[in-house]
């Protein structure tokens, strides 16, 4: 199966591919530098050389000797990228996707730079070989050189946090508890009106993403997460295809099912997605949630398992009340660098308290699973799903919903190609996994815009071109597109 249409290139002048390429990527690569220069030099220096430390020592050594030719390997990479040569073979690093980038490398892409292969290739491919360069070393071989941001951009959005846990018990209570005198009428729409509140939180924690905003401050992040409920209503207006009635329609005939997620971002809006997942066991409508995390790291921001686990532990120590408990090591003892959050409020303490006590029993009980395939970090388009990793395919037949997070997940959903964003309906746009043969399971993308992909909008959507040149791609609009078979 091929690309149905042009692919996004890089090198189509005044795109934001070419943006991408010519100016986000030298940023994004550029910081990999300093954090690995920052966690070199908190390495410890060990001042009594006796024979038991001794060891220790040459560890350690060794350790910041890597760090040095990661650098270099790394300021190599942005060379070669910048000056937009041809893309290499990635080196054998022992991982086991290394034949299958291959394959697809030399099977489409040998002849092919850094600008004039497809942009979905060249991106992958670029946190692709980031991955090859620690993988290769022994010190630093689990080491995710994005960590340190995920970690201090949730931190800054700690004040949301808090914010919708103190909603949220309010909502659970609300959405369970049918007294004698609600009836299930009025039960259901108000646990349609909480539904879409919950979208509406997982769909906009989407826009804080870190590899589209190297340059974003706290405050700038607090007003992307400001969740107030008229925040939210405003927000409607800046979604552009909006299928949640649909959605909606079918879940709520649901019941004790299963539902998965194709998680995107760590932090914020994988908080955001885990209080959607709480709300749908609460309620019943799903008794087992799936979670698909990256097994690499992934786009800057994207879910490791790691990071999964760190976000638990983190609401977990800050609920305690007790931040210096707060372990964010990141397999390296060295980085402690969340450890000034601290709740003062008893209650708010309390709130988050709750929520985390519910989600480490959901994962104890197996109600929450935590999964990785390599096909997610692969250059494939989902179209390619049942031939390249047939195993997640038929894993995920099971389910009753799938939830694809984010921009990039969109862009694999549909190919990453020029469509006509009026003409091509999204089901067109998801090719083989909207075939009607095998009917495969509903599909629900929701997507802040950040790249120059998109179908199924109504003309009368398409924002003004005067006031918005950067519409497709500024993250301020978004679309939530469903497909099911009737
Ligand atoms: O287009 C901008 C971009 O950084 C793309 O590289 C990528 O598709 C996307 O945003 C990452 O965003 P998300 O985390 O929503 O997938
Ligand atoms: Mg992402």
């Amino acid at each position: 199966k091929n690309p149905p249409r042009p692919a996004l290139l890089s090198s189509d002048e005044g795109s934001f591919a070419y943006t991408s390429a010519a100016y986000r990527w030298p940023v994004i690569i550029t910081k990999i530098i300093d954090d690995v220069y920052k966690t070199r030099h908190l390495l410890p220096i060990l001042k009594n050389e006796n024979d038991n430390n001794h060891s220790k020592r040459m560890e350690i050594e060794e350790k910041n000797r890597e760090g040095k030719e990661i650098m270099d390997s790394i300021a190599g990479l942005k060379y070669q990228m910048q000056r937009g040569k041809k893309l290499i073979p990635i080196e054998d690093d022992g991982e086991s996707d290394i034949d299958n980038w291959n394959y697809v490398f030399h099977k489409y892409f040998e002849r092919e730079n850094w600008y004039s292969a497809a942009w979905l290739f060249t991106e992958c491919y670029l946190y692709r070989r980031i991955r090859s360069i620690f993988a290769k070393t022994k010190h630093w071989h689990d080491y995710d050189p994005f960590f340190r941001q995920k970690s201090e951009s949730f931190k800054a959005s700690i004040n949301s946090v808090i914010e919708i846990s103190k909603r949220i018990d309010q909502l659970i209570i609300t959405a369970t508890t049918a007294t004698m005198a609600t009836s299930t009428s009025t039960l259901l729409d108000q646990q349609r009106i909480i539904f879409h509140e919950l979208v509406l939180i997982s769909l906009w924690g989407n826009a804080t993403d870190l590899s589209l905003l190297p340059n974003l401050n706290h405050e700038d992040i607090k007003k992307l997460q400001n969740t107030g409920d008229k925040l939210l209503k405003e927000s409607e207006k800046n979604i552009l295809a909006n299928d949640l009635d649909k959605v909606w329609n079918v879940i709520s005939k649901y019941r004790k099912t299963r539902i998965d997620f194709i998680l995107d971002n760590a932090g914020f809006e994988l908080f955001g997605d885990l209080i959607l997942a709480d709300w749908l066991i609460q309620t019943e409508y799903a008794s087992e949630i799936h979670f698909h995390v990256k097994s690499i790291p992934w786009f800057v921001s994207d879910t490791t398992i790691f990071d999964f686990n760190w976000l638990l532990k983190t609401l977990n120590d800050i609920s305690d009340n007790n931040s210096d408990n707060i372990n964010d090591n990141n397999s390296d003892k060295n980085i402690k660098n969340i450890k000034n959050i601290k709740i003062d409020n008893i209650s708010d303490a309390n709130s988050i308290k709750k929520l985390i006590n519910r989600w480490q029993i959901y994962i104890k009980k197996n109600q929450w699973i935590i999964e990785t395939h390599h096909f997610w970090t692969s250059p494939y388009s989902y179209w390619h799903m049942s031939e390249q990793a047939p195993d997640l395919y038929l894993n995920l037949s099971k389910s009753s919903l799938i939830i694809y997070k984010g921009d990039l997940n969109y862009r694999k959903l549909v190919y990453d190609c020029k469509w006509s964003i009026t003409n091509t309906s999204f089901k067109e746009a998801i090719g083989p996994l909207a075939s009607e043969k095998d009917s495969s399971p509903p599909l629900l993308a929701l997507r802040t815009c950040k790249a120059e992909v998109l179908v199924g909008i109504d003309e009368s959507r398409i924002p003004s071109f005067d006031d918005e040149k950067d519409w497709m791609y500024s993250g301020k609009y978004a679309v939530i597109q469903f497909h099911h078979h009737h």
